[in-house]
């Protein structure tokens, strides 16, 4: 897909591809720096996200944004996403075939953003973009390298909250993402 950010919007905005749309508020497509060396990608909306049309504004996102301040950055300095825009009803995780319906806005996205590093919050992240093996336990922690782009699978921000265990190899993880993204070459 080789759309303008304008057209892309205007495409989330009136997509109908799935059920979601009929059961939630507001759209969430996302929101930060159009040109951000550094992606981050969630499951979908929750309550917060769908009454104020934008991505991580509740708990989990309150956490994610000292995240990303503990990395040295704002909000404004990267890019938020999710894997789908529309909440899912009782924050019920996206089906499959919500997943795949919704992917190329997604990819859409990641074109124009062109970011050089992805964090990729959670499982439901995690097998959308990396595929259906993914186990977040399992492959969290180590970059995996696609057509020169660094991804980062982590835990995602409401496991944190669920498990405070989970606050520290989280946070080994972004650190491994800090420290790559301060070693890149200017663009
Ligand atoms: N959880 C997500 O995955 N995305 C949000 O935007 C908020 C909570």
């Amino acid at each position: 897909m080789n759309v303008s950010w304008h057209s892309l919007m205007e495409d989330i905005e009136a997509c109908r591809r799935c059920g979601l749309r009929d059961g939630c508020s507001r759209v969430v497509p996302g929101e930060g720096r159009p040109d951000a060396d550094l992606m981050f990608i969630g499951e979908g909306p929750g309550a917060d996200e769908d009454r104020l049309g934008r991505p991580f504004v509740g708990r989990a996102g309150a956490l994610l944004t000292k995240m990303i301040e503990a990395m040295g950055l704002t909000r404004e300095d990267v890019y938020i996403c999710n894997v789908v825009k529309c909440r899912p009803p009782h924050n019920r995780q996206p089906q499959p075939e919500e997943i795949a319906a919704c992917l190329p806005f997604l990819r859409a996205q990641t074109a124009l953003v062109r970011p050089r590093l992805i964090v990729l919050l959670g499982a439901t992240a995690g097998r959308a973009v990396l595929g259906p093996d993914f186990r977040v336990t399992r492959d969290r922690g180590a970059f995996v390298e696609r057509r020169g782009v660094y991804i980062m699978p982590t835990y995602h921000p409401a496991a944190l909250l669920r498990d405070e265990s989970l606050k520290r190899p989280t946070w080994e993880d972004l650190k491994q993402v800090r420290d790559r993204l301060a070693a890149l070459p200017p663009r």
